[in-house]
């Protein structure tokens, strides 16, 4: 089945693509299916809420059914921030090393075993006649002292998980594997498909 993807980041793209394709589903971005996605703006306060907003809208320009991931970090020490908040969290047009630079900065001083954080992915399919279909997934891990690992985006180098590795220094099947959004995707299948029954 063919949905189409309301993401615009090139490398969440590849990765819904990995963790969808061997579940039968094949995500189209707008750009690909000929109607390129107007930018939403995330004004939920729960990642359920902006996977929400990205995928209605999504579906209202398409006119096909259409999903949606929102996504962010919760850090413990921080009270559960950057959290829904983890894309805009060193403001404006800032860059991934930004974001890390002050994440980090944030945490000087605390210590390992207070660290701890968890990588949070809502997903939502909104169809046509305006049926949903929604799951959470979560990786639980903590914030390293310095970046570390080559591969992924976002906060990946700074995001040690169960092991010692960062999520950037995972393959991708081994990041897929036990991801935020390996595991949301996962429950998203399977209830996609009992809806499609
Ligand atoms: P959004 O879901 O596209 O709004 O992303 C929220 C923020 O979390 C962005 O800064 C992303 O780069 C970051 N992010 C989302 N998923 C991941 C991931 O799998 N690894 C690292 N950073 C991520």
């Amino acid at each position: 089945m063919r949905l189409i993807v309301a993401t615009h980041n090139s490398k969440k793209l590849r990765e819904l693509e990995r963790i969808l394709a061997p579940l039968g589903i094949e995500p189209v971005t707008g750009e690909m299916a000929g109607i390129p996605l107007d930018e939403v703006e995330e004004t939920g306060t729960t990642f359920e809420e902006n996977a929400f907003l990205k995928a209605e809208a999504a579906c209202r320009q398409t006119g096909l059914p259409a999903v949606a991931d929102d996504s962010g970090l919760a850090v413990d020490a921080l009270d559960g921030r950057p959290g829904v908040y983890s894309a805009r969290y060193a403001g404006e047009g800032a860059s991934d090393a930004d974001r890390i630079c002050k994440l980090l900065t944030e945490l000087e001083g605390v210590p390992e075993e207070r660290r701890t954080a968890r990588f949070v992915c809502a997903v939502c399919c909104v169809f046509p006649d305006g049926r949903t279909v929604t799951a959470r997934g979560e990786c639980p891990g903590v914030i390293g002292a310095e970046p570390r690992g080559n591969d992924g985006f976002g906060y990946d180098p700074i995001f040690v998980v169960e092991g010692g590795r960062t999520y950037a220094e995972l393959t991708a099947a081994e990041k897929d594997a036990i991801s935020h959004r390996g595991n949301a995707l996962r429950q998203f299948a399977a209830r996609l498909a009992e809806h499609l029954e």
